[in-house]
């Protein structure tokens, strides 16, 4: 729990190596629990989600040792019970683990996920397809009991292609008996990386990537070696940082094959993209660009996680913008502290307002999630003066180091541990 210090008007000149993918990581380390052995996991991010999601798989009895972004478990003395109420409320991603628990045991629970208030965030989905594999599934306030005598193969048309819920399909189907076809299945990039992962460990799953994901029966799952895609996110921050900021960055490795929906947002506007093999480069010159409207949504939509981080960017556009959220219910909080640095926004429920202000002036302000903070940090780079940024913790969970980054790039940022 710590607070960012920000000097604010400085220009970004250099070079950001973006890190391994959160949202891919997350479910490939549930996926690890499959094979009853041992899985070496290369790009991993030092992020808390990561270190919080090891604990867990600790506390379940994996043999868990991290090497700097390389991460080795051994699953073979797994057991379902001793899943700490404490670590698994607080992560969203504990949810993921359910999948790959059901091929392993026949009767588990896990505590409720956790996450950031974004929304409501049901598991209804997740319940969903575990049912129509055969398991049946208990839930009260704080756990869900899940009981799987034998998984049999479905075909489970997803009600809203969730990310998380498609994950956990794709662990349990794996196990299941005969073949799984999953229809409406979420097309996000991470999907493909968790089909590719299973695949490593002997799986049988295709079609990751379209909305339709097939998956035979697999009776055993080998050790295996694998390496984790970057982070699209992560990249698409650093990109309206520097288009925000002004000057020239090179983001090594961003997966730009994979932004396209985010890069459109930089179509005719003041600043210079170039892609290469390994990364993405932007030169910013700062000049006034004009407002656009925006409306997030499932891949390969512009991402719900770049939302709050491109609002940021044009409440200093010309003109209005109006952002439309699809998948979250409640992921404008962050803008009441936009206001706070002379932001002009006003949101109701999905729809969100943007009069673009000449200038912002720092201010103190309260992170409230991972993405809405993120995007507090773009305009406090922006503001005149200082400004302080309290709750960095909720930035930690998703970047790794992102002061660290930005300070490379010749921006005036330090975390402290005032509270
Ligand atoms: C994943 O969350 C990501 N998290 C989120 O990233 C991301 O925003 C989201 O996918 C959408 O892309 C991880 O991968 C760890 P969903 P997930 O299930 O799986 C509703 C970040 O900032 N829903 O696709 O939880 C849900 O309420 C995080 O990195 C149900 O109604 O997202 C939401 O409105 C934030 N019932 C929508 O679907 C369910 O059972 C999308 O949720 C499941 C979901």
């Amino acid at each position: 729990m710590g607070t960012y210090i920000v000097e604010g008007g400085k220009r970004l000149y250099g070079q950001v190596d973006i890190g391994g993918s959160k949202n891919a990581a997350l479910p490939v380390l549930c996926a690890t629990l499959m094979n009853s052995g041992k899985s070496i996991i290369h790009n991993c991010p030092d992020i808390s989600d990561i270190y919080d999601i090891c604990e867990i798989l600790r506390d379940m009895g994996c043999a868990v040792e991290m090497y700097g972004d390389t991460i080795i478990i051994d699953s073979s003395k797994a057991e379902f019970s001793n899943v700490k109420n404490s670590r698994a409320n607080k992560i969203r991603s504990s949810v993921t683990l359910m999948g790959a628990m059901a091929g392993r045991f026949k009767k588990f629970s896990l505590p409720k996920p956790g996450g950031c208030t974004i929304g409501k965030r049901p598991i209804d989905i997740h319940i969903y397809v575990l049912e129509k594999l055969g398991a049946k599934v208990y839930e009260n306030d704080n756990e869900i009991l899940v009981e799987t005598m034998a998984l049999r193969g479905s075909i489970i048309t997803l009600p809203f292609p969730s990310v998380g819920a498609t994950e956990n399909a794709i662990m349990a189907a794996s196990f299941a008996k005969g073949k799984t076809v999953i229809c409406n299945a979420a097309k996000e990039p991470e999907i493909v990386c968790l089909q590719d992962f299973i695949n490593s460990m002997g799986g049988n799953v295709t079609g990751a990537g379209t909305g339709t994901i097939i998956i035979d029966e697999q009776k055993k799952f080998k050790d295996t070696e694998f390496e984790i895609i970057y982070d699209r996110i992560e990249a698409g921050t650093f990109l309206c940082y520097a288009a925000a900021c002004g000057g020239e960055i090179f983001l090594k490795n961003a997966p730009w094959q994979q932004m396209i929906s985010t890069l459109k947002c930089f179509d005719e506007r003041p600043w210079k993209i170039y892609t290469s093999d390994d990364g993405l480069y932007i030169k910013s010159n700062k000049k006034a660009f004009k407002c656009q409207n925006i409306v997030s949504g499932v891949y390969p939509q512009i991402p719900t996680d770049m939302q709050p981080i491109i609002t940021a960017l044009l409440t200093m556009a010309t003109g209005t913008s109006i952002i439309i959220e699809t998948v979250f219910e409640n992921r404008f909080q962050y803008a009441k502290e936009l206001c706070k640095m002379g932001a002009d926004i006003s949101f109701f429920n999905h729809v969100c307002i943007v009069n673009g202000v000449k200038r912002l002036k720092g201010a103190e302000s309260y992170i409230c999630d991972l993405r809405g903070g993120a995007g507090i940090i773009l305009s406090a780079l922006c503001a005149d003066g200082r400004s302080k940024i309290h709750n960095s913790h909720f930035v930690e969970r998703g970047y790794e180091s992102i002061e660290r980054k930005l300070r490379s790039l010749g921006a005036e940022i330090k975390l402290t541990d005032e509270m």
